[in-house]
């Protein structure tokens, strides 16, 4: 495993650098994640995109997750985060961005077919994972099987109350269940950079790393993957240090 602890102010550029570093240059597939890390990581390629450093228009985007009966226009949709703050900014045609369905008639369905639209890309090349405060990876929550794959899942009380953020903060408002690849299906990346910041990461983070590899944590299956940089902040990182 790969580790890099940054200063704050580093942590986009870091992060950039690290997945362009591991991405083929041909039509690669990209695993994407929501949530708050890696808006900045997105903002930065975005930018490279702009000034014309980067060219990531032939790639495959494949996200981990979506919640379950939220709309595609609904802004508060990872489909709506993976084209505005991913797809549009890098030129990347809506045909080759690919979100589980929230709004489907059954998300059963979707999660069965969105495990096989994955393998049909051909697998993503590096995945670009987070950490919740509870230690879940995509909505895996604690108590995911390690060899799950993609399904639907309940959201933990933990996981709504930090989401409540992107909902105006009401909790009622979020979700309660989610369409999520497994842990299995996130493990066939062909390589996974993980992201964390902030000191509400910092004991999962250690769980995951440090701890055994239990469903308990549900980011601890990383332990098991053979190519997984880690890119933190310090106070991310401060209880590992
Ligand atoms: C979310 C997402 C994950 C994400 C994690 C951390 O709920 N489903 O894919 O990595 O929780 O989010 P954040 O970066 O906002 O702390």
């Amino acid at each position: 495993m790969n580790v890099t602890v940054v200063d704050d102010d580093m942590f986009a550029t870091t992060a950039a650098a690290a997945l362009l570093e591991r991405l083929p240059s041909a039509a690669p597939t990209l695993g994407v994640a929501t949530g708050g890390t890696p808006m900045r990581v997105y903002a930065e390629l975005a930018s490279r995109s702009r000034h014309g450093e980067l060219d990531l228009s032939g790639a495959t985007v494949l996200a981990l997750d979506e919640y379950v009966g939220l709309d595609e226009r609904d802004p508060r949709s990872y489909t709506a985060y993976v084209r505005s703050r991913v797809a549009d900014p890098l030129g990347i045609p809506v045909a080759n961005v690919h979100v589980p369905q929230g709004n489907g008639a059954d998300p059963a369905a979707v999660a069965q077919a969105f495990e096989q639209r994955i393998a049909e890309t051909g697998g993503v090349d590096v995945q670009i994972a987070g950490i919740g405060s509870n230690g879940h990876l995509a909505f895996n929550e604690p108590g995911s099987p390690l060899d799950s794959t993609t399904r639907v899942v309940d959201l933990s009380d933990q996981t709504r109350h930090d989401n409540a953020r992107f909902f105006g903060g009401r909790v009622d408002d979020v979700p309660r269940r989610a369409i999520t690849q497994g842990l299995a299906t996130i493990g066939r990346a062909r390589c996974i950079l993980l992201l964390a910041a902030g000191r509400a990461k910092a004991d999962a983070l250690a769980a995951a790393l440090r701890g055994p590899v239990d469903a308990s944590v549900p980011a601890s299956v990383l332990q098991q993957h053979s190519d997984v940089t880690v890119i933190a902040d310090r106070a991310a990182w401060s209880r590992m240090a």
